[in-house]
């Protein structure tokens, strides 16, 4: 009796022990899935402005690297304005008329966001480097005030610990 409970004890043991690496294995590219799944096209857009955004706040120090500056900006512009026309995940949540109401002030925002872009590549084509960062500075300000009115609440709750060291 003893002897067959040490032998079922053992089996178990390894058999746990075989089992370890193969849910490593398995559930990393499960994760990944999932987390492909959950990004909607504008997240996927904002996140490239983010790079951009991040990019600019090493460039626009040093007015030699402008051409570079000017070059990430208008990228930036491209993908807000393509982010403008999409719908937020959030919008799907709501019924008409706050729906309606949800996606105009969001494309409001969006408008407001593009026109502040704008400004900050003019400053840069007139060699104003100090202007361009204080704009630069005015656009993670909108973010934040864009993500706290549009964005689905857990989302935003993780987007902020990632963003907090590139104001
Ligand atoms: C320079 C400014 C901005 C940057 C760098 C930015 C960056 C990002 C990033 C990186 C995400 C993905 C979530 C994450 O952080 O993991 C995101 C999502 C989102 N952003 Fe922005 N954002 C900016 C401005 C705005 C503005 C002004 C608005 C609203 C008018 C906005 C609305 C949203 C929404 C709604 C999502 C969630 C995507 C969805 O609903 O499917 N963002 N943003």
């Amino acid at each position: 009796m003893r002897r067959f409970e040490t032998t079922t004890v053992g089996s178990l043991l390894i058999a746990a022990l075989l089992a370890a690496p193969f849910s490593l294995i398995f559930s990393a590219p499960a994760r990944a899935e999932e987390e492909k799944k959950v990004k909607s096209e504008l997240h996927k857009k904002m996140e490239l402005i983010d790079e951009g955004m991040k990019k600019l706040k090493r460039t626009l120090r040093k007015s030699d690297e402008n051409p570079d500056s000017l070059k990430l900006i208008g990228e930036i512009i491209d993908n807000a304005k393509l982010c403008r026309d999409m719908t937020p995940t959030q919008a799907d949540k709501l019924k008409d008329p706050e729906r309606k109401k949800f996606l105009e002030e969001y494309r409001a925002s969006m408008d407001k966001l593009l026109s502040t872009m704008e400004l900050m590549k003019k400053a840069v084509a007139a060699g104003d480097n100090e202007k361009a960062k204080e704009l630069r500075s005015q656009l993670k300000d909108m973010e934040d005030e864009g993500h706290d009115k549009f964005m689905v609440s857990e989302e935003r709750d993780k987007a902020k610990a990632k963003d907090k060291d590139a104001k």
